[in-house]
């Protein structure tokens, strides 16, 4: 569940001055509340806080009479902005129904309706078009717990500025992470033992990341020595890959061959695997294929994959075969970067947040679980692709 510091009233206090840091807790706040409050009901937590955060923010530096005054000086002229005519504007407001709007959305004038959003902290005073220095082209997510900060933070260097940083906690610990400078510019949002899928479900709607070329959804037990994303990005726009990962470094633990590094190579689509494990050249293992340890996505690749997360399948495995559903010409289209590459360090961390049970150890019930969901995952493929088929012929 969410950090207390997050969520309570006590965490919007505790910093009366920063506004910036406010707003960004708003909206982590308000997001995990809202879940908190759909899920959870029982929880003896506060749901919304965003119209009291605002309130305390005034009251603190300004006063209930100052708010008074702010409100008999704008409400005048909010109030008489059309003058005579806004009585007639607000009656043909029952008159307006849009059916191709969103849904829910149909009696607004479609010139207000704004159906996408960003992650970019704003500012809480000055003109609004002038909030951003920068805006970010790129999003990385880590899905984190402190004890790999110093992994993280060696690996966020390798982002540039143009990066937007978001860091997933499973561990509910997230002030901690002040001790980086970067992290007082990232994105953190917690929720205790919670997978990169779940986050990346809840947390990363198409409709809200749409502002970023490429998302980077990765884990945390990466080895980043020989990986710079600017360059990164460079190879993946080259060679046209929706959906790509960097190349792992050579190692007897690999699972697929696909996604090992092959040196001298700046990208590659295609491997020869065992014998017996590929059943098409152009089909996963083979090609169309690569791993969800560190996953990059194209903007149109992921508003795909999204919509393809199951919500109760949190461990995301069997995803990466199916991936290809999402691209056009996936042989094509999906890759390995081999010229900037990682190494898989396999450190157990979320796995080891299971619960024991029955006996076995925590990290036994999560391999069972992963197994479980990738067969669920299959079948359910499977049925949705058969329905579809036998309905249309
Ligand atoms: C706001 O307006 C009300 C009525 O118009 C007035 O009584 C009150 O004193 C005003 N408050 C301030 C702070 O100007
Ligand atoms: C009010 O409506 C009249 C007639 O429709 C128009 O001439 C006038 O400019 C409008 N005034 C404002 C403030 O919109
Ligand atoms: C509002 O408009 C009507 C006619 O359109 C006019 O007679 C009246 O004086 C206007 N009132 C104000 C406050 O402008
Ligand atoms: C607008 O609404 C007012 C009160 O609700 C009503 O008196 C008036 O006739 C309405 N005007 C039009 C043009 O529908
Ligand atoms: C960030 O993006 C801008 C615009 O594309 C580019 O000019 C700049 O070199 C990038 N920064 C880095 C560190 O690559």
């Amino acid at each position: 569940m969410a950090k207390p510091g997050n969520m309570g009233h006590s965490g919007f206090l505790r910093y009366p001055n920063d506004c910036m840091r406010i707003i960004i807790n708003i909206f982590v706040g308000v997001v995990i509340g809202f879940f908190i409050g759909v899920s959870f009901p029982t929880a003896n937590m506060p749901k919304l806080h965003l119209a009291g955060s605002i309130t305390t923010c005034i009251e603190d530096k300004n006063s209930a009479f100052a708010t008074q005054a702010l409100l008999n000086h704008t409400w005048p002229s909010i109030h008489s902005h059309n003058g005579n005519n806004s009585t007639v504007h607000y009656n043909d407001t029952s008159k307006i129904y849009v059916p191709k709007n969103p849904r829910g959305a149909e009696r607004l004038p479609p010139n207000i309706i704004v159906s996408k959003s960003d992650l970019y902290p704003r500012r809480l005073w000055g003109n609004p078009s002038e909030d951003f220095q920068i805006q970010q082209k790129y999003l990385v997510t880590f899905t984190v717990g402190y004890d790999q900060k110093n992994n993280i933070d060696a690996a966020v260097k390798k982002f540039s500025e143009n990066f937007t940083i978001m860091l997933f906690h499973y561990d509910g610990r997230t002030s901690e992470w002040d001790e980086f400078e970067w992290s007082k510019r990232a994105i953190h949002v917690s929720a205790r033992k919670q997978t990169k899928w779940w986050f990346a479900k809840r947390f990363l709607h198409p409709d809200i990341v749409d502002s970023y070329e490429f998302i980077f959804i990765w884990d945390e037990d990466l080895g980043v020595e020989h990986f710079d994303a600017e360059e990164y990005i460079k190879l993946v726009k080259k060679h046209g890959l929706e959906i790509s990962q960097p190349g792992l470094q050579p190692s007897k633990d690999l699972t697929w061959l696909m996604t090992m590094r092959r040196e001298g190579s700046e990208v590659h689509k295609e491997t020869k695997e065992k014998h017996g494990r590929c059943s098409d050249p152009h089909l996963p293992p083979c090609a169309a294929f690569v791993e969800i340890m560190a996953t990059v996505f194209s903007r149109d690749a992921w508003r795909c994959a999204w919509h393809m997360i199951q919500n109760d399948l949190v461990h995301g495995w069997g995803l990466d075969f199916a991936l290809r559903r999402c691209v056009e010409g996936a042989h094509e289209r999906i890759g390995v970067v081999d010229s900037q590459w990682i190494v898989h360090q396999g450190i157990p961390t979320l796995g080891n947040q299971g619960q024991k049970q029955n006996g076995k150890q925590p990290w036994k019930g999560v391999q069972d679980r992963c197994r479980k969901e990738w067969k669920m995952f299959q079948d359910r493929m499977a049925d949705a692709e058969k329905a579809y088929i036998s309905k249309r012929w």
